[in-house]
């Protein structure tokens, strides 16, 4: 509705004033509910943000019927810290939770400045990682914010400690599911396997078994895109893969064959992320 329109309406009569209020209401909760158009939810706020340098995806969830409205931020960056603490501020969200996909290699988490700024905030990463964190997940646990939870489903192959965080499975739960693949499955593509304890034969299983199974509808948001893509499907992915339509042998030959330099960031990356972005803290 243009605000002209809501404007000129205050004024016209009592009833009008009074539906107009209502119409304010119903656009204020729209705006705050809605992240897409095919979500179902009418809990979950969400959003996707990126970071340019390193083409990373954010993800900052949040269980807004929840009277805290509490929300977690699935792979924060380093550089983008301050631009995701603002908003959650914004938005009257309680962050509680940074989790992290994987150890990456080309960027710095944004986990451990996360904290030292947002003392509340736990960090999370899995436990096949090695990394220090404050929770350290298996496969089948759940990430609760308010009513809504993150499954975690080990999805190793890129590097020894992936994991996939999904959406919930549940009348409550958004609809269709999310899966945050960090870079266990891209769009039209998936994560190298050649260093971290990276295997081929491993993230073909990983993404057949723990991704290609969840249902098709779901919503596919990897750490990265190069392309200028946001966000896929399981079905999508099934049937346009470049690499993962292909059978195992074909798969392992494709990624044996990538001829990849390794990042720039990876000497520094790595072991900062392995202790959560910040070198000189214990968690
Ligand atoms: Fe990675």
């Amino acid at each position: 509705m243009p605000i002209q329109f809501i404007r000129s309406s205050l004024f016209a009569s009592p009833k009008n004033l009074l539906r107009t209020l209502f119409r304010v209401t119903k656009l204020r909760s729209l705006a705050m509910g809605s992240y897409t158009a095919s979500s179902q939810s009418s809990k979950l706020f969400f959003r996707q943000l990126f970071e340019k340098e390193s083409s990373t995806y954010t993800y900052l969830l949040a269980d807004v019927s929840h009277p805290d409205k509490p929300a977690l931020l699935i792979d924060p960056v380093d550089k983008t810290v301050d631009r995701d603490l603002s908003l959650v501020k914004e938005l009257g969200l309680k962050l509680i939770y940074a989790l992290n996909t994987h150890v990456h290699a080309d960027h710095i988490t944004g986990t451990g400045l996360i904290k030292t700024k947002s003392p509340g905030v736990k960090s999370i990463i899995s436990k096949a990682s090695g990394s220090k964190a404050d929770i350290l997940v298996e496969p089948g646990d759940k990430v609760s914010f308010g009513d809504l939870f993150l499954e975690v489903r080990a999805t190793p192959g890129h590097t020894s400690g992936c994991v996939t965080y999904v959406t919930g499975d549940g009348p409550d739960q958004p609809q269709p599911r999310m899966a945050f693949t960090g870079d266990a499955l891209l769009i039209r593509g998936c994560g190298r396997t050649d260093f971290q304890g990276g295997s081929s034969l491993q993230l073909y299983k990983s993404v057949h078994s723990q991704i290609f199974t969840l249902p098709k509808d779901t919503l596919i948001y990897p750490a990265h895109d190069y392309k200028g893509f946001s966000v896929s499907t399981v079905e999508e992915e099934m049937l346009y893969n470049p690499r993962l339509t292909k059978n195992q042998e074909a798969f392992k030959g494709i990624m044996e064959n990538l001829n990849l330099a390794y990042p720039k960031m990876m000497g520094i990356a790595v072991p900062a992320n392995m202790v959560c972005g910040l070198q000189d803290t214990t968690s």
